[in-house]
């Protein structure tokens, strides 16, 4: 008796481990869309980008797909390595799904850490760069 409580105990442990929620659309609000608006669209009027059909451009560019997870709202949000990672895949293919490249791989927790742990002083002259790159290369990025 005892013993199949605890069988199925760790059955069910077992399949949440599996199974774990993605959290990300909540993290988004949480944390997220107090300025970029639930829907991505942010406020460009005072500086915070429309990130609709524009956010997937950036994985066109190493510079741009590190740009994603070291600006600071990204970097310096209270999110793990991993949740970070879920919660930009999650944000690409929800506001800007038309322009990711087909090559895309996934954010994975271990590439955030190290975006994370080599941050660039210049966050917003990283996203000079890329956007210049990304307009040479025909990208319409904003
Ligand atoms: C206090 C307001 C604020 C919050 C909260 C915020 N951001 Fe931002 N975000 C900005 C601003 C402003 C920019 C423009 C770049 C900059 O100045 O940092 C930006 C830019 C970005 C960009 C780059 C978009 C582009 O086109 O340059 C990403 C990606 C991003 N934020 C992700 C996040 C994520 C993920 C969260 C939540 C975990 C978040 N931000 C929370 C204000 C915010």
């Amino acid at each position: 008796m005892g013993r199949s409580i605890l069988s199925l105990l760790m059955l069910a442990l077992a399949n949440a481990a599996v199974a774990a929620p993605d959290r990300s659309r909540q993290n988004y609000i949480q944390f997220c869309a107090g300025c970029h608006q639930l829907d991505g669209s942010g406020s460009p009027g005072v500086g915070i980008p429309d990130m609709r059909a524009q956010l997937g451009y950036f994985l066109n560019s190493p510079g741009g797909r590190a740009f994603l997870v070291q600006v600071p709202g990204s970097a310096n949000s209270p999110l793990s390595n991993a949740e970070l990672a879920l919660l930009l895949n999650w944000m690409l293919t929800t506001f800007s799904p038309a322009q990711i490249p087909a090559s895309f791989v996934p954010y994975s927790e271990s590439e955030v850490r190290q975006l994370r742990a080599q941050v660039p002083a210049a966050v917003d002259e990283l996203r000079r760069q890329v956007t210049a790159d990304l307009q040479r290369q025909g990208f319409p990025v904003n």
